[in-house]
């Protein structure tokens, strides 16, 4: 597996993503191991994004439960259908919220978060967790983000 990442902060959003996912790919090869994987894949987030929040929340009954995630601590338990995550769930889309106070039931875990993306991975045609990214940025995330994020959870799936 690759020991550390190679991140070039003066490019793009786009040329950032196109660096980190051959990268993500080598990290996870050969490792099985669900929770190793989402935490390596949530501090590579962090590290090539720069985001203020980035984690998982897996599905776990008729609830997400809190996964490997990099930053401030946050809520352990969300509904289905509640807030942005338990929406995504729900629908089993990617939603993406340029403003959160404009988003009704938005779940506040930290009031610095102004902005955020949440994109769901899937295990037999179900959604098994979401991947929750947080920006304390207005409008921080636009269809770059999305493509990219969405590249990332079909690696995820290989290993759910
Ligand atoms: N804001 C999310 C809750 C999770 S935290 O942002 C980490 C939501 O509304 O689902």
């Amino acid at each position: 597996m690759a020991e550390n990442l190679v991140v070039s902060r003066s490019q793009s959003k786009q040329e950032r993503y196109e660096e980190l996912i051959p990268q993500l790919r080598a990290l996870i090869e050969n490792e099985p191991d669900t929770i190793a994987n989402l935490s390596n894949i949530a501090a590579a987030l962090k590290e090539a994004m720069n985001f203020f929040w980035v984690g998982f929340y897996r599905v776990e009954g008729s609830e997400l439960v809190l996964g490997p995630f990099q930053g401030p601590v946050a809520c352990t338990r969300i509904g289905f259908g509640k807030g942005v995550c338990g929406s995504s769930w729900k629908e089993a889309k990617t939603i993406i919220v340029p403003d959160v106070d404009k988003f009704p039931g938005h779940i506040a875990c930290n009031s610095a978060s102004k902005s955020e993306i949440v994109v769901p991975a899937f295990k037999n045609n179900e959604v098994a967790l979401v991947l929750d990214v947080d920006s304390d940025r207005l409008d921080a995330f636009n269809d770059t983000d999305k493509h990219a994020l969405e590249e990332i959870m079909r690696i995820i799936e290989k290993f759910l």
